[in-house]
């Protein structure tokens, strides 16, 4: 393979969405296209039933949720450090590890980066986020490795990790004038990644940085968690959630748990769940309830109940309005109602755990809130507006700004010295 010298690519491959960019010797970074003129891609497959293919990212969320027989994988990258990644599952009638499901996303970009750049930058920075695993460090350490693993299954060579949060500090320091010191907040689909560091434009030059990173924390907690409670609250019960059978006892609970955690949904449609699955109409009352959860699965609707809640959760914070959850398909005039009291309401315990991540962070660096000139946001879930309020409420004083929310990191991990 032909390698472009003095060539930096940038890889963020995230829970929800991947993006990458590149930077040729000291110029700026730019962020490759990646679906059309679209430079970030969902972080979806979809073994298409069909036409035997595999299809990725806007593509295999709209054959999807078209109907297209085949099946859907989202949020790989939560399956780091759990047992689940090595995992075999059929796909294209072969078994494969997830591990590899996740080297097959990668290949991906290897090649959409070599189409666009006619060959392969001669240094990789992947993106890690502080913890894949919290508070173990041996399975972190293994979901590092298996990470590295499948990049380098996947065809990229000379591969380095870097903490995301430090990407994404490095990104806004292109764009300021002064020297300042900066909690940098990653909120994403699977972590909330924190940093405090001073940056500026007379430091950007320095090879070593690692004594303007005062302190870095991190969560194994996101976008997809906020979706899994707002899922759990608002549609699971209309599957028989929380329901009380005719012994007096809740319909077992694990299949609704399952089915709103998105690395989750895909192994729910086997033969044996679905057994099971039917297997619970005597701990209903209401035998509706369990007809509803018998279509979902058999229809194999999780992800699309998953993207429902994703989609009213968006659209209710971007709005500050109700934002209704529709589910003629599931069941003709089923639905559930997303009001902005309900997110902050429902979200309020893991919001509180974002911020003393963040607050740890802080304490970690030897600073009070005061002596920081900003807040800079980034991830898509740092939009969340429940969760600016808590931060503000947090730090009442420290201007917010916010960032490329899904580019920045990749646009970081490019512009890094090695
Ligand atoms: N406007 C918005 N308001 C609230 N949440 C949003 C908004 N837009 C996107 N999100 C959420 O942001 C998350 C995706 O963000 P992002 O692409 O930054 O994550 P990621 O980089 O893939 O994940 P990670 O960094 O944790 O691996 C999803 O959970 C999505 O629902
Ligand atoms: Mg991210």
């Amino acid at each position: 393979m032909a390698f472009l010298k003095d060539t930096t690519l940038g890889i963020d491959f995230g829970t929800s969405n991947s993006a990458m960019a590149v930077r040729q010797g000291r110029g700026a970074a730019r962020l490759l296209a990646l679906e059309g003129a679209a430079n970030t891609l969902p972080t979806a497959l979809f073994f298409n039933a069909e036409d035997h293919r595999t299809h990725f990212g806007r593509d295999a969320v709209a054959q999807y949720l078209a109907g297209t027989e085949g099946r859907l994988m989202r949020s790989l990258k939560s399956l780091l450090g759990s047992a689940l990644l090595q995992e075999q599952t059929a796909v294209h009638g072969k078994l494969v590890s997830y591990q590899d499901v996740i080297s097959l996303f990668l290949r991906m970009l290897a090649q959409s980066a070599l189409d666009s750049l006619g060959g392969m930058p001669d240094r990789v920075w992947l993106g890690r986020p502080v913890h894949f695993v919290d508070g173990d460090t041996a399975r972190d350490q293994q979901a590092e490795m298996a990470l590295r693993q499948a990049a380098q299954d996947a065809g990229f060579e000379n591969v380095a990790f870097q903490l995301e949060p430090i990407a994404a500090a490095l990104d806004y320091e292109q764009r300021i004038d002064r020297e300042a010191l900066v909690l940098v907040v990653d909120i994403g689909g699977g972590t909330s990644d924190f940093t405090v560091v001073r940056l500026g434009p007379e430091r950007m030059a320095q090879v070593d940085r690692s004594g303007d990173v005062l302190a870095t924390t991190g969560i194994h907690l996101g976008g997809t968690d906020f979706d899994r409670r707002l899922n759990l609250e608002l549609l699971m019960p209309l599957l028989g959630f929380r329901h009380t059978g005719p012994s007096g006892r809740e319909v077992p609970n694990r299949v609704f748990f399952d089915l709103s955690t998105w690395h989750l949904i895909q192994w729910l449609y086997t033969p044996r769940t679905l057994r099971e699955a039917q297997g619970l109409r005597p701990d209903y009352a209401d035998p509706q309830l369990h007809a509803r959860l018998m279509t979902v699965l058999t229809e194999r609707y999780g992800h699309r109940l998953a993207n429902t809640v994703e989609q009213a959760k968006i659209s209710a914070s971007l709005q500050d309005a109700d934002a209704a959850l529709a589910l003629d398909w599931v069941e003709a005039g089923l639905g559930a109602l997303m009001t902005p009291e309900g997110l902050a309401r429902h979200l309020e315990a893991p919001l509180q755990q974002v911020v003393a991540c963040a607050h740890d962070c802080v304490q970690r660096a030897d600073l009070k809130p005061a002596q920081l000139q900003a807040i800079y946001l980034t991830g898509g879930s740092s939009a969340l507006r429940p969760l600016r309020q808590v931060l503000r409420a947090a730090f009442p004083d420290t201007p917010q700004v916010e960032g490329d929310l899904f580019g920045g990191v990749a646009s970081g991990l490019a512009v890094a010295a090695r």
